[in-house]
């Protein structure tokens, strides 16, 4: 990673790095799909370690799951220091990808044969990842549909913010 890419800190930037991953998903997408591919969604960022000016960073990618026209790669960020030899794990994410035909159409994608236990058990987790994610956006739209402000002004007794609705111009929200 060269000095470029580094933030404030000094450490280098999270952007960059879900640039390169990003780059990597398409990589393993389009060579899977035979076909243009675009990102639709991103699940699990989080960067467990900072990654340093100087590390040598590897992507390992894999083609976890495919559905009729998505599919999903899960990505492996290693960074490591050469002078040193320290290896550092610092996230796994899993980028869904749709193919697209050249009218910008969804395209059926071949499906995957699971040579592995590893890959079997990449593509269940992946289906479970899946089933949870639904059920969590499912759950999360009915708590923001019933969210109910003035019963649940309670919580923010133990939150370090301050209320101060004198000037809300909003009170019905
Ligand atoms: C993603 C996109 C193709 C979905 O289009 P759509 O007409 O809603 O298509 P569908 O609902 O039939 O979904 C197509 C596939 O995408 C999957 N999909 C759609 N939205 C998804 C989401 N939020 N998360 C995960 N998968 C999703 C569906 O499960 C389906 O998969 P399958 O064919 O394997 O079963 C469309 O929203 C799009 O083009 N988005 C922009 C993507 C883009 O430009 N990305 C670049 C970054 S800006």
């Amino acid at each position: 990673m060269i000095p470029s890419y580094a933030n404030f800190g000094g450490k280098i930037h999270g952007g960059i790095l879900l640039s390169l991953m990003d780059k990597v998903a398409y990589a393993c997408a389009a060579k899977h799909s035979g076909a243009y591919c675009v990102t639709v969604a991103v699940d699990n960022v989080e960067f467990l370690q900072p990654v340093e000016v100087g590390d040598l960073v590897s992507l390992h990618a894999s083609v976890n799951y495919v559905g009729n026209t998505s599919l999903i790669i899960g990505i492996k960020v290693i960074a490591e220091n050469v002078t040193i030899g320290s290896v550092k794990h610092t996230n796994t994410s899993y980028f869904t990808m749709v193919a697209k035909n050249l009218e910008g159409k969804l395209q059926e994608i071949p499906g995957l044969v699971l040579e592995t236990r590893e890959e079997v058990r990449r593509y269940l987790e992946a289906i479970k990842r899946k089933e949870l994610k639904f059920q969590y956006k499912e759950q999360l739209n009915n708590e923001k549909s019933n969210l109910a402000i003035d019963e649940e002004l309670y919580k923010l007794e133990k939150e370090r913010c301050v209320l101060n609705l004198n000037n809300d111009t909003n009170p019905t929200t």
